[in-house]
């Protein structure tokens, strides 16, 4: 038990910039608190004690804002963050390392009791803020759902689900998806260097390095052919790689 919570903790300071310490998670971050009573709710749902189970579920959900049904199955390091109006319905997935910001629903379309009614996100999953996650479909490992995302079918490993009715704008190619993997982009944001002044400056930058490179080619010719170039200064070096990393 102590190792999960131990787990919980340290992913949510990885994935939170705003996370300072051990202390201030454990008593501010209403994600791990409804979390850890998930799993008091979850055991006293599948150890045959349903009442006692939905009950803390609903003392969970008076306490954090958030109302995670306790035949819901929750994985390791998964971070709620901010949390307040996410509901998880009773057969939905939630695999190891998803995030889920405030908002979230994570529900049903049918009325079928005893089926999978609810969506399964798999391992490394985020789902921005106001996502509605509606059915029992999958979505793919480290896929993204845009903040306020009306999703109604799968989504593939990898891709980006945004708007309503949600669709898909970003499809990484699986190595690409287990290369980057273990990376997480917090609030889901790829950075990426796709941001088009970025671009714009790279380009620049590499630019100015050809041309620097074919300006001492043209000073070797000219000095090697014997004309004189004594008014041609000698300057700073361009740092490509310093400017580059400025510009990231
Ligand atoms: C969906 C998301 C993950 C995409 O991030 P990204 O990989 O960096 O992708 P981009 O920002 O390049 O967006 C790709 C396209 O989707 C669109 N888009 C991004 N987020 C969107 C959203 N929530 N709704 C509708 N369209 C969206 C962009 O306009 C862009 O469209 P274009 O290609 O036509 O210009 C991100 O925008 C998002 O919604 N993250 C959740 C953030 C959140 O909930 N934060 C809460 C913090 S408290």
């Amino acid at each position: 038990m102590f190792n999960h919570l131990r787990q919980d903790i340290n992913s949510i300071i990885e994935r939170d910039p705003a996370a300072r310490n051990t202390w201030e998670v454990l008593t501010c971050y209403p994600g791990l608190q409804a979390i850890v009573m998930h799993r008091w709710a979850s055991w006293c749902w599948w150890h045959g004690l349903k009442w006692l189970g939905r009950f803390i579920s609903y003392l969970a959900r008076i306490i954090t804002g958030i109302e995670i049904h306790p035949g819901a199955t929750i994985g390791r390091r998964v971070f709620i963050d901010h949390g307040f109006g996410v509901v998880i319905g009773e057969t939905a997935e939630v695999g190891d390392d998803c995030t889920i910001y405030q908002g979230v629903t994570l529900g049903g379309t049918s009325l079928h009791a005893g089926s999978k009614r609810h969506p399964t996100l798999a391992r490394g999953v985020i789902v921005g803020a106001g996502a509605k996650v509606l059915g029992g479909f999958t979505v793919g490992e480290y896929a993204k759902v845009g903040s306020n995302a009306v999703l109604l079918k799968p989504v593939p490993a990898g891709a980006t689900a945004v708007g309503n009715p949600a669709h898909i704008v970003q499809k990484e190619a699986a190595a690409a998806v287990s290369a980057s993997a273990h990376l997480f982009s917090a609030y889901g944001v790829t950075p990426n260097g796709d941001d088009p002044l970025s671009k714009a400056l790279h380009g620049l930058i590499n630019h100015a390095v050809q041309q620097e490179q074919q300006i001492e080619r043209i000073l070797a010719v000219l000095k090697g052919a014997g004309l004189p170039c004594q008014g041609v200064a000698e300057c700073d070096k361009l740092n490509s790689d310093q400017l580059n990393k400025l510009v990231e």
